[in-house]
């Protein structure tokens, strides 16, 4: 470990506060940096006033399960879909479906940001579909790749029904269950293609997007981490934290330095009224 040179074998421990504010936040985590939570929503059909997709999130990170009560998933419907029906999850809130003049057919969901939830192991079975009903727990990849994908399937109505016409849904947010991811917009790519259990034949999907979920720790944590560095007790300067002990939040950044050398808060320590 490294110690600030200095005769004396009394050793301080200087913790510089961070105060690091979310607003300009990278969803960058220092001990994973590849990591993602990938949503991949796979439309099967299109549907008279709408369609049918399966969406599946799949936990790419390396270390870190997400577990009950589990993941929340939630977007912005970009026009005024409604959600007909679930299976594999559920909306938490059915919203205001009054508006619906579709006779006794009452939508799962009418809400503008829907909050989806996954169902329990032990969910009726007309409403589980394969791959689902986990309680929300996504474990990582790299540890348990079995348990790290879950689907659910969602009848979308009210909704452009074409490849043209679908506006993809925007501003997805992923609680775990707390804070920590920020999402991507959801991009448009190749359609997923499936293989037979025999291999023999390959179908693919009518339309597929992705949405990319990155975890930050200071998105996860209100109170500022604490960064701590040693300094012998007759110099007065402190030494450079470890490489991203706090976490580094601008990937680009390659001094690992956790504060900036003139910031007010470790100015105020080194030279402030208090100093050791
Ligand atoms: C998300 O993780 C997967 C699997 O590790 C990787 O292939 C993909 O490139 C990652 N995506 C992003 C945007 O980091
Ligand atoms: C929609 O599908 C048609 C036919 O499959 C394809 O030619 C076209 O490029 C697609 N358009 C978009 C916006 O994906
Ligand atoms: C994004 O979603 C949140 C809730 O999930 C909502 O409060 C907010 O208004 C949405 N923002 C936009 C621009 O739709």
């Amino acid at each position: 470990m490294a110690i600030g040179v200095g005769g004396c074998c009394a050793v301080l421990l200087a913790a510089a506060l961070l105060f690091s504010s979310p607003a300009t936040t990278y969803a960058y985590d220092s001990l994973d940096p590849n990591g993602n939570i990938t949503i991949k929503w796979d439309v099967m059909q299109w549907t008279p006033d709408g369609y049918a997709a399966v969406v599946t999130l799949s936990n790419y990170q390396q270390f870190r399960h997400i577990q009950p009560p589990g993941w929340q998933l939630g977007w912005t419907w970009q026009q005024k879909e409604v959600i007909w029906s679930m299976y594999g999850a559920q909306a938490i809130e059915q919203g205001d479906c009054s508006m619906s003049k579709e006779g006794s057919n009452v939508p799962h969901s009418c809400k503008k940001h829907p909050t989806v939830v996954d169902l329990l192991p032990g969910a009726p079975i007309d409403l589980q579909i394969a791959n689902c009903c986990k309680a929300g727990s996504l474990s990582a990849f790299s540890q348990d790749p079995a348990n790290s994908a879950a689907s659910f399937q969602i009848i979308v109505g009210h909704s452009g029904n074409s490849n043209e016409t679908v506006r993809v849904p925007k501003n997805f947010s992923l609680m775990a269950p707390g804070p920590g991811y920020t999402c991507s917009r959801a991009m448009i790519v190749k359609p997923s293609r499936f293989l037979s259990p025999d291999g023999r034949r390959a179908t693919q999907v009518l339309m597929t997007w992705n949405v990319i979920c990155t975890y930050s720790q200071f998105l996860a944590q209100k109170v500022p981490s604490c960064c701590v560095s040693l300094s012998s007790f007759d110099n007065d300067k402190t030494v450079d934290c470890p490489t991203c002990s706090c976490g580094c939040r601008n990937e680009k950044s390659t001094t690992g330095k956790c504060v900036k050398k003139n910031a007010p808060d470790l100015q105020s320590i080194i030279h402030g009224p208090g100093r050791w």
